[in-house]
């Protein structure tokens, strides 16, 4: 029994999940369904380590072993697909003799709601804890962004264990500290790993993180689609306007990421490797999720609901095709060099400016979701964990966190002093460049829908006057009035408007 932590699920996320834990001190049991993914970890773990010192991860073959070889009280992390395999390792581990008071951390993109019906489930077996990862492959080896949620007695046993292996943050300039050597993680700097909140909570946080990262992709593959379309620059021309924006105020993993994708070359034709790429794309459901809440508690997320949509088009490949040689829309125009660069200038402040917008639309619907649910998220402080190590990783979240640690009931990012005056002075360039991008007739639905918000949330008068009209003429569905007190509801008798309007009970 010398093992801190039992590690359960050793795919791609729980086998660089568990080198991390090992590098930074902990000695690990492992084990998976699948005997050659222990194999395969211990080599790994043995080929880094490369002399002759103890090995830190220790596998096995059955829950029963795992389970013999930890400290009690047991720490155990799951990473399995979400969903039922969860609940399948959860029961084999109840069956293996799993306490009361041993803690299973569940670290998969689980569906919120299950993990408050997880917690209530196997309270009386041990305590079901939950942490949100993001970051991929690499930020699960060296550091990733970790959004922990549940019992907050659990969490002061685990903590210690999930700051070690978070991403680390320069807490002044917000940029992360980064070590990709094996062996050697960073112990300074400030951790990406907070407590959010009881549980629910994390992965609630996470899924909205997922929700902004498609607005933030999408986001990028219109001004991609503009400059390729419109501006027919080469995907080499655009992977080097990418690395210049990386530069400035879009710095961010995504940016980065995009001018190496669009740098590469398919081995098989020499062609560009985007353009040989099929343009379907996939999800896993975290977007969608995002898009339904959002729905569900009447928050405007309509740029992250965009970017779900636009999946959702792109799947349809072969009835574009055949629309595409149906439906007619205007000539591109050919631009002059001055032309060109004056609207590659004008794509950065309306993918800035969309940007904001994306990630508004993101806190305010954790704010929403925190009412109702009676979460106390702490926005700064989820910004801050953004920071480094998940995909959605930004210079920007540094201003974000700055605008909630002025301001911490800031009730839309837009409304930060900051924020405001960055769109005041771009949003000329934003809505040219949307408009070109509409003349030329190239889809940009998630920068418009940006736009839109933007355009919707400073509208002190909106049309909603006329369509609550509406509602009333055909279905005596009631209106307020300006002019009367709130929440007063009236009627009109539509067909003999001279009759008094009738004031209805709530
Ligand atoms: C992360 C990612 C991660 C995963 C997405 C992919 O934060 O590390 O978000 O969770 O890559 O779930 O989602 P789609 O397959 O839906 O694009």
């Amino acid at each position: 029994k010398n093992c801190d932590v039992g590690f359960i699920g050793l795919g791609v996320m729980g086998a660089n999940l568990t080198l991390n834990l090992a590098d930074n001190g902990y000695r690990v049991a492992c084990f998976d369904l699948d005997q050659s993914k222990v194999d395969a970890i211990l080599a790994k773990e043995a080929a880094e380590r490369g002399d002759d010192s103890t090995p830190r991860i220790e596998g096995c073959s059955s829950y029963t072993e795992l389970l013999s070889k930890l400290k009690a009280p047991h720490l155990i992390i799951l990473s399995v697909p979400a969903g039922d395999p969860v609940d399948h390792v959860c029961n084999h581990l109840i069956d293996a003799g799993i306490k009361a008071d041993d803690i299973v951390i569940d670290t998969g993109n689980s569906l919120w709601t299950d993990s408050v019906q997880r917690e209530e489930q196997y309270k009386s077996k041990f305590i079901f804890f939950t942490t949100a990862v993001s970051g991929g492959e690499v930020g699960a080896r060296f550091g990733p962004s970790l959004m922990p949620s549940g019992n907050p007695y659990a969490w002061t046993r685990i903590e210690p264990v999930l700051t070690a292996i978070a991403a680390k943050v320069d807490p002044v300039t917000g940029k992360p500290i980064e070590s990709r050597t094996p062996g050697q993680p960073v112990t300074e700097g400030e951790p990406c790993a907070t407590y959010i909140g009881t549980m629910g909570a994390g992965h609630y946080v996470k899924m909205v993180h997922n929700g902004i990262e498609y607005a933030d992709m999408q986001l990028i593959c219109e001004a991609y689609q503009i400059m390729r379309t419109s501006l027919r620059m080469s995907a080499a021309e655009i992977a080097k306007v990418f690395r210049r924006w990386n530069e400035g105020k879009l710095n961010s993993y995504l940016m980065e990421i995009s001018a190496e994708v669009l740098e590469q070359t398919d081995p098989d034709t020499g062609m560009p490797l985007v353009d040989v790429i099929l343009d379907k794309a996939g999800q896993k459901g975290t977007g969608l999720w995002t898009a339904v809440s959002a729905l569900q508690v009447g928050s405007p997320a309509q740029t992250i609901t965009s970017a779900v949509f636009a999946r959702s088009i792109s799947g349809l490949k072969e009835e574009r095709v055949k629309a595409s040689e149906i439906l007619h829309g205007p000539e591109v125009q050919t631009l002059d060099d001055d032309a060109k660069m004056k609207a590659v200038h004008q794509l950065e402040q309306a993918l800035y400016c969309s940007k904001i917008c994306a990630y508004a639309q993101g806190f305010q619907l954790m704010a929403t979701a925190a009412k109702e649910h009676e979460w106390d998220l702490e926005f700064g402080e989820i910004a801050k964990i953004w920071r480094a190590g998940c995909i959605i990783r930004a210079v920007f979240l540094q201003s974000i966190a700055q605008a909630y640690e002025n301001n911490e009931d800031l009730e839309n990012l837009l409304l930060d002093p900051f924020f405001a005056d960055q769109i005041t002075q771009m949003q000329s360039d934003w809505r040219e460049s949307i408009a070109q991008a509409t003349l030329a007739g190239i889809p940009c639905p998630a920068m418009m829908s940006a736009l839109s918000y933007y355009d919707s949330y400073r509208t002190a008068v909106l049309p909603a006057n006329l369509l609550q009209g509406q509602r009333d003429y055909f279905g005596a569905h009631t209106y307020q009035r300006i002019d009367k007190p709130a929440g007063k509801k009236f009627h009109l008798d539509w067909s003999h408007p001279d009759r008094p309007q009738v004031a209805v009970k709530k």
